[in-house]
């Protein structure tokens, strides 16, 4: 199962993104989860302390990891070729959601045409990851699907892009999922995010509806998802309805009811 999560800035991908591989762990999946955000914090999220996150160093930044993959001993000259199934044994971190962290760092667009080397070694991965592995892989990227270079993104199963009723964070949403479709990802459903009123509900089923997106699920506000983020006070799952809601869209996603049976939520 290899999941994507995208949307605009702030809309949530990263807490439904650590929430889906948290319930995938728990059903005893084994769970990569990759942070491909180039402000990267993922790892709140899963559980690591403050610290024990900050002292990840992403693959795009370990200079050492990629002059060890892609150097030779000519300046200006890097290897193409090279494995990296030991970077995931090696630099995957347990958290204590029973899933792995895989933090990338910053990585460029396939499309712009860098070929310097933190970037092959990071898309390689990717590929990776997407492609030849068996565990749940679950991707947190920012607002676009470049990570997801040709031959990945066909790979991926679903591509949730996350958005509130803000009708900005709409506009971006349908502009990713027309993205995501583009680039070959097979399925591609809009999660309404921090839904408060019936209001935020229709309008988000609204503009899924005018612009013939699957909804994928409706997560409803919840006080204390946003107090965690304040003071760390803690959520217990079991009486969250964030929670519960992607519970349901991580067994809709298993169960491939959500991609068969069109509109969930
Ligand atoms: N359903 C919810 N109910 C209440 N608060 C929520 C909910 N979902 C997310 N939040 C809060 O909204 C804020 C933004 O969430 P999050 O960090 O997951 O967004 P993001 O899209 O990953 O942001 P960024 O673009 O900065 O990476 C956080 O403080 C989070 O706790
Ligand atoms: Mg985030």
């Amino acid at each position: 199962m290899k999941i994507a999560v995208s949307g605009k800035g702030g809309t949530g991908k990263t807490f439904l993104a650590g929430s889906l591989a948290a319930c995938f762990a728990s059903d005893g999946h084994p769970v990569i989860a990759i942070d491909a955000d180039p402000a990267p914090n993922l790892g709140l999220t899963l559980g690591l302390t403050s610290e024990e996150a900050a002292a990840i160093v992403p693959v795009a930044e370990n200079e050492q990891l990629i002059r060890l993959k892609t150097g030779t001993e000519y300046s200006g000259v890097f290897r193409l070729t090279f494995t990296v199934d030991d970077i995931i044994a090696r630099f995957a971190v347990p958290t204590p959601s029973g899933a792995h962290l895989l933090v990338m760092g910053t990585v460029r667009s396939p499309g712009s045409g860098c070929t310097c080397p933190a970037h092959s070694v990071v898309k390689a991965l990717m590929r990776h990851l997407i492609v030849d592995r068996d565990d749940y892989v679950i991707l947190d990227m920012d607002a676009g699907v470049e990570h997801l270079g040709r031959g990945t993104a066909e790979r991926v199963d679903t591509m949730l892009v996350v958005s509130d009723a803000n009708r900005k964070s709409l506009e971006v949403a349908g502009n990713i999922c027309r993205m995501a479709k583009d680039a070959g990802i097979p399925a591609v459903g809009l999660v309404g995010n921090r839904i408060a009123t019936s209001s935020h509900d229709r309008a988000v089923r609204e503009y899924a509806a005018q612009n013939g997106i699957p909804v994928a699920g409706m997560i409803p506000f919840d006080q204390a998802v946003y107090d965690n983020a304040i003071d760390g006070s803690p959520v217990d799952p079991a009486a969250s309805p964030a929670f519960r809601e992607i519970s349901r869209i991580a067994a809709s996603l298993v169960s491939g009811a959500w991609q068969a049976g069109g509109p969930g939520g």
